[in-house]
């Protein structure tokens, strides 16, 4: 069915498709390789976030978090896998910044761990020292390194305290928590970090931790617990942004904005009017449901008419979509100095309509739409992640005609892989990264101002509900050591011309990283297919060599007097 779709689509596409008004849709070639460079000074970067990279999660007087408590209970995460050793990146700062080295990057995004330095989440309990310093550590290194730091202040690890006492996000009172949070940080790191992010994905927050329940911590308030969080999230946002605005800018001379998450909808048919309808609100309940506020003051309209029309037919006196006053309204528009985006795929759109029944609405039948893929779009990891280049810049340029064309700092974009066995020659990622950094140039001669990008990310990592079982590093990491090694995989070379050559050159040098990548990533592949021998060895000095020692000189003590005896 979704053949038939695609095959209209396509027909339709070449007729119609002119309407918008910045950005000419016909011209978006999706066959066609852009060969060029990026502005100068653009900035190329890595990531990553301090749940699933650092371990260490009781270590040097850390609190918990929503997810160190999450993943302690049984059933929650994929093999009831943790984060609580990682990739040891807590004891591995100088490891992984010649990593970064290696690659030349221009920036680090990585985030801090809220429990780590406020173990209780509220300031006036008690501030870790121990925490501050491993930041400050890793500030300094980077600085060192000339490697920028982009700071995170919130990647989805609430201190536990904070969702026993209050209920988390479900709680007004989360907004002088965190910032006051997000006011030490400054206060301690601010005169080193000069880009700062309040929250990561807070679309993920909302609707996995509070609507699903698929993430921490776990709860399933369906058609209401996510536009709850939202709107608490979008408040501290917006209350972080005023302090550092009115505190802090003038010293430290610094930038903070938000990290959003979207994948792009297509309409299915872009002849009807339904689908186009249907395309537009899939990403105005995404990207806009926390873009609108914070560019223009409220929620997009079509989120209040749908969450207001289905609040109404169930019976509900109010919308379940909160409301903000209009002094709220004011001081919310305008609290973004550059807008982060994490963008990994498209989908199609269609329009849907869930009646409300008895079993109620959710965040998903609010939206009225179904999505759907195309079959033969590459699908190498994760269920969700199809790889849809064009939908990239589709996306780059909606956010310019809708929020005023901002700043924009690319702050996730990357592909992961499923594998029973090791694979360091991740063709397929070489392959992502190419045409999705392609797609990207293109959207910035179109106009749009995106001023760094963010490959997604360093390391395999602990990857929340899925554990470890999907790798998105740039980097193989070797969970299955104590070690936790990190071994190169393709990827790595073939970023690392796109960076030293700001772009892509020319057909011909392009296609040579491509098979130089690929001729270096087999001895990678020797290197840890070796491994089994290395943790083989260090059992062997670890154990069996101490082991053997004690019982030898017992041996002898025991022979000497024997003989002492016998002669005696
Ligand atoms: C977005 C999240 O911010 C990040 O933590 C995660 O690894 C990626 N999605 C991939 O799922």
């Amino acid at each position: 069915m979704v053949f038939v779709f695609r095959v209209c689509h396509v027909l339709v596409l070449v007729l119609c498709l002119s309407a918008a008004e910045d950005f000419d849709w016909t011209k978006n070639d999706r066959g066609s390789f852009y060969y060029g460079t990026f502005p100068a000074g653009f900035s190329w970067g890595a990531g990553s976030s301090a749940y699933q990279t650092e371990g260490a999660w009781d270590k040097d007087g850390k609190g918990l978090s929503i997810w160190d408590v999450f993943t302690h209970k049984k059933g929650k995460v994929q093999r009831n896998e943790t984060g609580d050793s990682s990739c040891e990146g807590y004891y591995k700062i100088k490891d992984d910044i010649s990593l970064m080295k290696e690659l030349k990057l221009n920036h680090y995004r990585f985030s801090i761990s809220w429990p780590r330095i406020i173990p209780t989440g509220i300031k006036s309990d008690h501030v870790n020292e121990k925490g501050i310093q491993y930041y400050d550590n890793l500030i300094d290194h980077l600085l060192e390194s000339k490697i920028t730091p982009i700071v995170t202040l919130y990647h989805w690890d609430l201190p536990q305290v904070l969702q026993e006492k209050y209920g988390g996000w479900q709680n007004i009172s989360m907004v002088n928590h965190f910032n006051d949070f997000a006011n030490l940080c400054f206060e301690r790191f601010g005169n080193r970090v000069k880009y700062w992010i309040t929250f990561n994905n807070p679309w993920s927050v909302a609707v996995e931790g509070y609507e699903t329940g698929e993430h921490a911590p776990g709860l399933k308030l369906r058609g209401t617990g996510a536009y709850r969080a939202a709107h608490h999230m979008i408040k501290a946002h917006a209350k972080v942004w005023h302090t550092y605005d009115t505190q802090w800018r003038a010293k430290q001379k610094g930038l903070i904005g938000i990290s959003l998450s979207g994948d792009w909808g297509e309409p299915v048919d872009i002849g009807n009017q339904k689908d186009i309808e249907a395309a537009e609100r899939y990403v105005q309940f995404y990207l806009g449901w926390f873009a609108t506020p914070v560019f223009h003051g409220d929620y997009p309209q079509v989120m209040k008419d749908f969450i207001g029309r289905k609040s109404g037919q169930q019976g509900l006196g109010t919308s379940r979509l909160p409301t903000f006053s209009s002094q709220e309204k004011s001081y919310i528009k305008g609290t973004c100095d550059f807008l982060g985006i994490g963008h990994f795929t498209t989908r199609y759109i269609t329009q849907k309509n869930y009646p409300v029944g008895r079993s109620g609405s959710s965040y998903f039948t609010d939206r009225d739409l179904a999505e759907l893929v195309d079959p033969r779009w590459p699908d190498p990891g994760s269920e969700w992640l199809y790889s849809v280049p064009w939908g990239f810049r589709r996306l780059l340029n909606f956010v310019k005609t809708q929020y005023g064309n901002p700043m924009i700092y690319v702050t996730e974009n990357g592909v992961s892989e499923k594998m029973l066995c090791t694979e360091l020659c991740d063709d397929w990622r070489i392959q992502y990264y190419k045409d999705y950094i392609n797609e990207m140039l293109k959207a910035i001669k179109d106009g749009v101002n995106v001023r760094g990008y963010t490959a997604w990310s360093l390391l395999d990592k602990f990857e929340w509900d899925e554990g470890y079982s999907e790798r998105f590093g740039l980097y193989y990491v070797d969970f299955r050591n104590k070690n936790k090694p990190r071994y190169p995989k393709a990827s790595v070379q073939y970023y690392k011309r796109i960076i030293s050559s700001n772009g892509f050159p020319n057909q011909r040098e392009v296609e040579n990283w491509r098979k130089k990548a690929i001729e270096t990533c087999s001895s990678s592949n020797q290197l840890l297919a070796a491994d089994p021998l290395t943790s083989h060895m260090e059992m062997v000095t670890e154990i069996v060599v101490p082991t053997v020692c004690t019982l030898s000189i017992l041996l002898s003590a025991i022979f000497l007097m024997f003989l002492l005896r016998r002669r005696n």
